[in-house]
């Protein structure tokens, strides 16, 4: 339960935040109410994102209470998908689980690739931009690269 305290001091910032602040701040309502980890792999949609993902910015952040639920590391393979593509992914009303959490992916990158799960959703990306955690990202390049261009698709 070391989540608790975080989500108390969370609330109580919000408490005295006016709503006019917390309106433009990217801050993720799911993470102020307890709810279940998204626990089911979905089936891949046809037609979502179908076939090798070209040229997208893949950097790294640091993984916590992601937004399927789960709890990472930076130790753990995972993906913060894109906003625009989480929030767009068939199936998901915004309040259920999103189909996409679990989901596989393979990130390649210069003759190196890593798989991948979406646990989380990437609130700074644009529609073509992700952030792996730091273990993923170092399978594909240093750290200090921070930014590198990626291949991707789903592999499931
Ligand atoms: C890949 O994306 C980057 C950043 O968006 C862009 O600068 C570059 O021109 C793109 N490369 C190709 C080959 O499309």
């Amino acid at each position: 339960m070391l989540l608790r305290p975080l989500r108390v001091v969370l609330m109580l910032a919000i408490s005295i935040t006016p709503l006019r602040t917390l309106a433009s701040t990217p801050t993720r309502t799911f993470d102020l109410a307890p709810r279940a980890a998204c626990t089911t792999v979905s089936p891949d949609p046809p037609g979502f994102l179908e076939g090798e993902q070209i040229n997208w910015s893949a950097g790294f952040y640091e993984p916590g209470l992601g937004a399927c639920g789960i709890v990472n590391t930076e130790d753990d393979f995972i993906v913060a998908m894109s906003h625009i593509v989480y929030d767009a992914y068939p199936g998901f009303t915004g309040t259920n689980c999103n189909p996409i959490c679990n989901r596989p992916i393979t990130v390649a990158f210069q003759g190196k690739s890593v798989q991948v799960t979406v646990t989380d959703d990437c609130l700074v990306c644009g529609s073509n931009e992700m952030q792996l955690s730091p273990a993923a990202f170092a399978q594909l390049a240093d750290l200090s690269e921070g930014l590198i261009q990626v291949d991707w698709s789903w592999a499931d």
